[in-house]
């Protein structure tokens, strides 16, 4: 009895240390494309996103153009954002687009009735936005005002902003600097008409949509992409409504959600600090990402089998308790280890769906939420989730690699979660990009992978991790959370096999 009490023992104290293994086959079997689009970014007129992040004071000893500063500028250019969304969220359907053109000492100001009560002067305006997307070298996505807006009003914005021929709107911008038309394409009709857009039904919205939709003209360089609000999580009967009463008269329905790492908005937890438990629900709460996007494209598909409207997950990140001493409005929160997991997770979802996901935006770029910079006056810094971008861009426009998974569980407390996660993809120039997840706090994994019609010779590879899933980045140690060379990936016959650290994001490039 007692000799097999002691085998049993060992066996548990074996099984708690033996090496997790997981194996993925890459295949080459699609012909779906992962839009660039996925990798979008959001700039609300929120706390220190506009004013204090890419506008600043004229004062501020920075490199500026204008008020924008450029070293936030070229940083995002490093990472190569497709697009950017402005001017909310929330503060889009407070806002008329007029206030924020001409003159700047003639702009009216306006309480930012949404976020913290502060006054908002109205110097960063449509032209600011517009230069701003061009020193980025990306694509404005501009959401237009439907709660406390007018159909008249969105479409002057947009021929204001698309006509080049002779009308009063083209006449206007032109004495305003800009001859020719800006030729903005995405244009989201609406935030939140749930909610801060209007606390509208889901029957009422549509119809609403309807009618805005129409006015929005396509004047003749530009066919714009329209993109409907949609739900929120798992709100199936906002799409089921969207999808039977407007169809294919959108180009994308958006789809808002975000992590809360204990599920809850009255206290959602803090940004720092957390132990191993805040860290397991924050994963679990990430996971349902995978889930929301199966359910409302399958919904979608009912509809539309062509795959003709785009799911556009145009707001998605951690939420957290603000930093201590911050204003509560400003929903200024740091950004950890864990913070780029989820953005990993959530960015390998994405391209996995890349059939409906044609575009999405992390809330938000700079300062606000799951932020990629952070700037204290003039210094600033790029967080864990930045560096996640940076290593995904090379899925931007690539072909899409479906992959098989079978994974080991993260277990914590008597639960458990699939460890990894991952997603593929080929450039135009044949080279393969494997991005692998390792969720398990404690638990390397040994991932053997393999190939089915995709040749490779040789890999190399970039990690993320960090001592603590908590780890972050400051202004004092800026560096202290950054991707290193990965000598964990070898070729061992027709297979690749990966040792993936614990919690660690890996970017395996094979040539
Ligand atoms: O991103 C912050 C806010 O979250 C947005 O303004 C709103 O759309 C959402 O509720």
């Amino acid at each position: 009895m007692k000799k097999y009490l002691l085998l049993l023992l060992a066996g548990i104290s074996f099984n708690s240390y033996a090496q997790k293994k997981a194996s993925i086959t890459v295949s080459n079997d699609s012909k779906d494309t992962i839009s660039r689009h996925i990798y979008g970014h959001f700039a609300e007129h929120l706390g220190h996103g506009i004013y204090g992040g890419f506008w600043v004071d004229k004062n501020l000893p920075v490199q500026k153009q204008d008020r924008i500063r450029l070293d936030i500028v070229n940083a995002l250019k490093r990472i190569k954002i497709p697009n950017l969304r402005w001017p909310g969220g929330c503060f889009a359907d407070e806002y008329h687009w007029r206030d924020g053109i001409g003159p700047r000492v003639q702009r009216p100001k306006m309480i930012n009735t949404n976020w913290g009560g502060v006054v908002e002067d109205n110097s960063f305006g449509t032209h600011e936005f517009l230069e701003l997307c061009k020193l980025l070298n990306t694509e404005p996505y501009v959401s237009a005002n439907v709660g406390s807006g007018t159909v008249e009003e969105m479409s002057k914005w947009v021929e204001y902003l698309n006509f080049d021929g002779a009308s009063p709107l083209t006449a206007l911008r032109k004495q305003n600097g800009h001859p020719g038309s800006y030729n903005v394409k995405f244009w989201g009709v609406g935030n939140e008409s749930w909610g801060c857009g209007g606390n509208m039904t889901a029957e009422h919205y549509a119809d609403e949509y309807r009618r805005y939709a129409t006015y929005a003209r396509d004047y003749p360089n530009v066919r714009l992409r329209k993109i409907a609000c949609g739900p929120s999580d798992g709100d199936y009967d906002w799409t089921e409504t969207m999808m039977k009463k407007v169809g294919t008269r959108m180009w994308g329905l958006s789809l808002h959600s975000y992590t809360l790492p204990t599920g809850r908005w009255n206290d959602k937890g803090p940004a720092t600090g957390f132990g191993e438990k805040e860290y397991f629900n924050t994963i679990k709460n990430t996971l349902r990402m995978e889930e929301y996007v199966t359910k409302h494209s399958a919904i979608m598909d009912k509809y539309d089998p062509k795959k003709r409207v785009a799911l556009v997950v145009d707001e998605w990140g951690v939420w957290t308790n603000v930093e201590p001493n911050t204003n509560p409005g400003f929903l200024y929160q740091q950004n950890s280890l864990r913070d780029a997991l989820v953005a990993g997770t959530n960015l390998n979802i994405f391209n996995n769906h890349c059939d409906r996901v044609k575009m999405a935006n992390i809330a938000q770029a700079i300062n606000v939420l799951q932020s990629l910079i952070l700037t204290d006056k003039e210094k600033m810094l790029l967080t864990p989730t930045y560096y996640i971008f940076d290593m995904y861009k090379v899925h931007q426009d690539a072909k899409y690699l479906p992959i098989q998974l079978n994974t080991p569980d993260y277990e914590f407390d008597g639960n458990k979660l699939p460890a990894v996660n991952v997603s593929a993809s080929q450039d135009k120039a044949g080279k393969v990009h494997i991005t692998l997840v390792n969720l398990d706090s404690h638990n390397s994994i040994d991932v053997s992978t393999a190939f089915k019609d995709v040749k490779w010779s040789k890999v190399t590879g970039q990690v993320l991790t960090a001592n603590s899933t908590a780890d972050v980045n400051t202004f004092t140690k800026p560096m202290n959370v950054v991707p290193k060379t990965f000598n964990g990936a070898k070729r061992d016959g027709d297979r690749l096999m990966v040792s993936l650290p614990a919690k660690s994001v890996v970017a395996l490039e094979l040539n």
